[in-house]
């Protein structure tokens, strides 16, 4: 009864996607366990490019059940648009192949404007958030008058608990002096949610500890990263949920026995969307150089924004924190292919604090901006690397890139990419 994580290991967008797409071949069921249309999970197949942000990354799959779990917050336009999305493109998203837990908690557009509302007061000090209500939403869940998506089986309730939750977010941005929504055309925009999404509504926790049971695996696919993590990441600068292995048992309701493997995927150097620290972040023409133009759909612009990522070298600090705070079995590292060409590559190994080595990550981020990053620098390759399938098709260097990584971290890496398409992986070490 296998249960397999896959999360992120550094600030998000490492690639997730990509990775739960080529593991849900061998799984029954791939869960989404976290956050919400704040993700932009990217896989690519042949010609088409799929771009996810609440509907789980095993969807491509035909055999593969998806679940979207209790631990995520579900924007009901969001999900809508893009189960319409990829119907057109020939994806099976009946209820047989997708399910929606009851328990999950949903964004409204007064969630959406008080993240805006919210933002705009916090000015200088703004988290840089995705602006989907993602913040609103879990507070209302954790304040205990969040709304349920099992109020899509019961209509009435739905208007009524809608009307409500309008007036009173309504008291809020009144008091921000921003402008108020129109509580009945909200309700009645819910009513046709209601309509199409009641027949994808599951007892989430039953159906997947049964599978498990039966000897079905699952796949929790995390969304954001570590860092982001409400507890272990770099509070204020986070999101409101819990992308570490403890939020997929949390938001999937399975307990920590069903575990077997724990991936966390790390891109080959680091980027990060929003505001906070980022000790080893890199600006000039190398950070141009490591985030790409924005012409292609790989380059370090974000899915869900379009705002342009901030780039650093890869951070080992954070990869320990992320094999301790998750207990990783293993890793998976994207993106090498963008290294090459560059002469040296530097890898932070360590933080000095106040003249002092520190071998963890701190918690705050007043004295996280104070550390000064360690390096070593390791020789680059000139190689285009985006067809190597084995370990030894790699430059010597590459190869030595990725086995310095795993073993400062302290983590086998399996699978390390080389390329957005599918088969643009490089396995078997
Ligand atoms: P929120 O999740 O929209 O509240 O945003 C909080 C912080 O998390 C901001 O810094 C966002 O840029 C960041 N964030 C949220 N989702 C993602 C993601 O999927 N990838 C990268 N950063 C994210």
């Amino acid at each position: 009864m296998p249960l397999d994580i896959v999360l992120g290991s550094q600030w998000g967008d490492e690639g997730k996607g990509r990775i739960v797409d080529l593991l849900a071949a061998g799984a029954h069921i791939v869960a989404r366990y976290s956050g919400g249309d704040n993700a932009g999970h990217t896989v690519t197949i042949g010609d088409d490019i799929f771009r996810l942000h609440l509907v789980p990354s095993g969807i491509i799959h035909p055999d593969v059940t998806c679940v979207i779990g209790n631990g995520v917050v579900v924007n009901p336009a969001v999900l809508l648009r893009e189960m319409d999305s990829l119907a057109a493109k020939g994806v099976d998203v009946s209820p047989d192949h997708l399910k929606l837990s009851k328990q999950a908690h949903l964004i409204t557009p007064a969630h959406v404007a008080l993240d805006g509302a919210q933002e705009r007061r916090r000015g200088q000090e703004a988290i840089g958030t995705t602006l989907r209500g993602i913040g609103p939403a879990y507070r209302d869940k954790a304040a205990r008058k969040g709304l349920r998506a099992q109020l899509f089986a019961e209509p009435e309730t739905l208007a009524d608990a809608v009307h409500e939750h309008v007036a009173e977010c309504n008291e809020l941005l009144d008091l921000y002096g921003e402008p108020l929504l129109d509580a009945a055309a909200i309700a009645a925009e819910f009513a046709g949610y209601a309509r199409r999404l009641a027949p994808y509504l599951v007892e989430s926790t039953p159906f997947l500890n049964k599978a498990l049971e039966e000897g079905q695996t699952v796949l929790a696919e995390g969304a954001q990263g570590t860092l982001l993590d409400l507890d272990h990441g770099t509070y204020p600068f986070v999101t409101s949920s819990y992308p570490t292995a403890g939020g997929a048992l949390i938001g999937l309701g399975i307990g920590p026995g069903a575990v077997r493997r724990v991936v966390g995927a790390a891109k080959a150097f680091t980027t990060r969307v929003g505001g906070g620290p980022f000790p080893c972040e890199l600006s000039g023409e190398l950070a141009g150089r490591l985030r790409g133009t924005g012409e292609h759909p790989w380059d370090e612009f974000g899915t869900t924004t379009g705002r342009p990522r901030r780039v650093g070298w890869l951070d080992l600090t954070i990869l320990r924190h992320a094999r301790r705070v998750n207990g990783l079995t293993e890793m998976v590292l994207t993106k090498l292919d963008i290294l090459s060409g560059l002469p040296e590559l530097a890898v932070c190994v360590g933080y000095e604090l106040d003249g002092q080595r520190i071998d963890y990550f701190p918690s705050d981020v007043a004295t996280l901006s104070r550390v000064r990053p360690l390096y070593e620098t390791l020789p680059g390759w000139e190689e285009d690397v985006t067809n190597a399938r084995r370990p030894a098709d790699l430059p010597e260097n590459a190869r030595r890139y990725v086995e310095f990584v795993a073993r400062n971290v302290g983590v086998p890496i399996r699978l390390v990419s080389v390329g957005p398409a599918r088969e643009q992986i490089v396995e078997g070490w």
